[in-house]
């Protein structure tokens, strides 16, 4: 008989500094982003997108950082000796090396925290835009599920630093944050479902980052058909396999899955992706009564509209379908129908995200936080609030739609333990993400500050910036040079053709780091004796 296999633990870490996005933000940029329409700008951002706040890394922080973090709270919240460890995987697109796993950064970093030696571990990295960590989580079960390991525990870190270039639409959809989860057998939070997950590969260029460049470059619009196109068809082969293993068929599978997660760039996307899913799932209960019947009471065109992947024709060109999909699915997401499945189903697990923005390939694991930390709060209670014995969520299944950019999308899912509540208590990331001016600690940033923290890089093109610029001015205004101005032209020229970097100064932190992990410094030594140019050095600030 096959053993149970999931997650025993989750631990969630999140920058406190943050930028609010609706107000100096929104005022600095309704020029460029709203023709100066301050209100619609913070409109669109707040109601349209779904996020008023997002949170940003400090100077001393990144990627590995964000990850050691979330990896402590969880081994600590298992109680567990991080030595019972032997595989500690990393999904990231926002890597801190071109070459050493982020996870080997990690196990430093924890090493020296716990003040142990953690032998005998794999630590690789997975890149995969967004679904990175599910990959790494599907390895962690699969390595265990196989019998190679060789200890308990298995830990599985999603963690990135979202960035898009200033004033474009891109901006309001970035964030940062990590989710580590650790895997076992005989989990008490989550047991994974074997057998039944369904992934779906396109070679797609909807969103990517070129290996020059420190931001994403993205189609944005045609970056949300891809997702809700491979999420879909991923989901189709999802429920093919429900029903050759548990024998549910499609028209039960709605019923049968308590809560639907999404990956969640911002929030109104979890809103398209259900949307797009519940119509096919709900179109396919055409029983009597069933589901069927009320959507087309509803949305009268859904019918008609819903495109070939939800199983109902619609005719014409493949655009006039995708148009009248798009069409059917708006008035879909207003009705009643819809409504009441989206509050119920999926609505607890965004509560977090509409104040971090996009962790990336955290952002999955953070829906379920989200909704492990919604059904833990009994209704009407304070933010920080005493959490509820009572396990609302004990033996429900979720069903997990992961999303990596490029493309590809995964579905799985399973189902909440007994003792997951009692697993979760430590979650307290509503108080967390409460800023100082409500009696919380989140420091917002300043634009000045914000657009600092956004430049930061760690290497610069090893010339003199400062003689470039002035001759650059002159250039400009049809100066001419001085014999030592173009000696600097050519070696700016020289530098551009064989670049040689040097180490560029991170700047003070907005907050001196505590009771953290920390990047110290990055190694600036090239000698016979020892050789660290661009090392990263981490420790744990007390
Ligand atoms: P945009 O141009 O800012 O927004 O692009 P829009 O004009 O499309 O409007 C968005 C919504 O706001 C619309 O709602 C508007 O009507 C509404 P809808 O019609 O869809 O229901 N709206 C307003 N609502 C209230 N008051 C107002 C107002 N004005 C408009 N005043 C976009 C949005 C997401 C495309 C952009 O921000 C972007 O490019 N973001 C980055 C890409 C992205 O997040 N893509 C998501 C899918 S791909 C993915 O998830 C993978 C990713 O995570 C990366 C990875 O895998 O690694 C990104």
């Amino acid at each position: 008989m096959r053993s149970t296999i999931g997650i025993d633990s989750i631990g969630v870490y999140v920058p406190r500094l943050y930028l609010d996005l609706t107000d100096e933000w929104a005022r600095t940029r309704a020029p460029v982003l709203a023709g100066g329409d301050v209100q619609k700008l913070v409109g669109k951002v707040t109601d349209g997108v779904g996020v008023r706040r997002m949170a940003v890394v400090d100077a001393h922080q990144d990627c590995a950082t964000l990850a050691a973090m979330a990896a402590k709270r969880a081994i600590d919240a298992a109680g567990i000796d991080p030595r019972e460890i032997d595989y500690l995987a990393v999904g990231t697109e926002t890597t801190v090396d071109q070459s050493k796993s982020t996870a080997a950064y990690v196990l430093g970093m924890l090493e020296q925290h716990y003040g142990v030696r953690m032998a005998d571990v794999g630590a690789p990295q997975f890149q995969f835009a967004c679904i990175g960590a599910t990959y790494a989580l599907e390895a962690a079960v699969s390595r265990i599920r196989a019998g190679d390991h060789a200890k308990p525990y298995a830990l599985v870190i999603a963690s990135d630093v979202s960035k898009y270039p200033l004033a474009t639409a891109g901006e309001y959809t970035q964030g940062a944050g990590a989710v580590a989860l650790l895997v076992s057998e005989n989990p008490r939070l989550l047991a994974l479902e074997p057998g039944l997950s369904a992934t779906i590969t396109r070679d797609e260029r909807d969103f990517f980052r070129p290996n020059w460049s420190a931001t994403a470059v993205v189609d944005g619009k045609y970056s949300i058909d891809v997702y809700l196109d491979t999420l879909e068809a991923a989901f189709h082969a999802y429920a093919e396999r429900v029903e050759g293993a548990l024998g549910i068929v499609a028209s039960r599978l709605y019923g049968a899955i308590d809560h639907f997660l999404f990956h969640v760039p911002f929030p109104r996307m979890a809103e398209y992706a259900a949307a797009r899913v519940f119509l096919g799932q709900w179109l396919a209960d055409a029983a009597p009564g069933g589901a069927r019947s009320r959507l087309l009471a509803e949305v009268p065109l859904a019918g008609a509209g819903a495109g070939a992947g939800a199983g109902a024709g619609a005719g014409g060109s493949p655009a006039g379908e995708a148009l009248q999909r798009k069409e059917v699915e708006r008035l879909l997401a207003k009705s009643p129908i819809f409504r009441e499945a989206f509050a119920r189903k999926v609505n607890p697990s965004l509560a977090l995200s509409r104040d971090i923005g996009n962790m990336y390939s955290g952002s999955l694991y953070l829906a379920l936080a989200s909704l492990f930390e919604q059904a833990q709060r009994p209704a009407g209670a304070p933010p920080a609030g005493a959490f509820s014995a009572g396990p609302p969520l004990a033996g429900q299944r979720i069903a997990f739609g992961s999303y990596g950019s490029g493309a590809s999308a995964k579905v799985f899912s399973g189902s909440v333990m007994a003792d997951y509540a009692k697993v979760t208590s430590h979650l307290r990331l509503t108080e967390e993400l409460r800023p100082q001016a409500e009696g919380g600690t989140r420091v917002p940033l300043s634009m000045a500050d914000y657009e600092r923290l956004h430049a930061l890089t760690d290497a610069e093109l090893d010339y003199d910036g400062a003689a470039i610029d002035s001759v650059m001015q002159k250039l400009r205004d049809g100066v001419a040079l001085a014999p030592s101005e173009v000696a600097a032209v050519a070696a700016l020229r020289s530098a551009v053709q064989s670049p040689k970097w040097r180490v560029r100064p991170r700047g003070a932190s907005i907050l001196a780091p505590r009771a953290e992990f920390a990047l110290e410094r990055i190694g600036t030594t090239s000698s016979a004796e020892r050789t660290d140019t661009g090392y990263r050095y981490y420790a744990w600030v007390p």
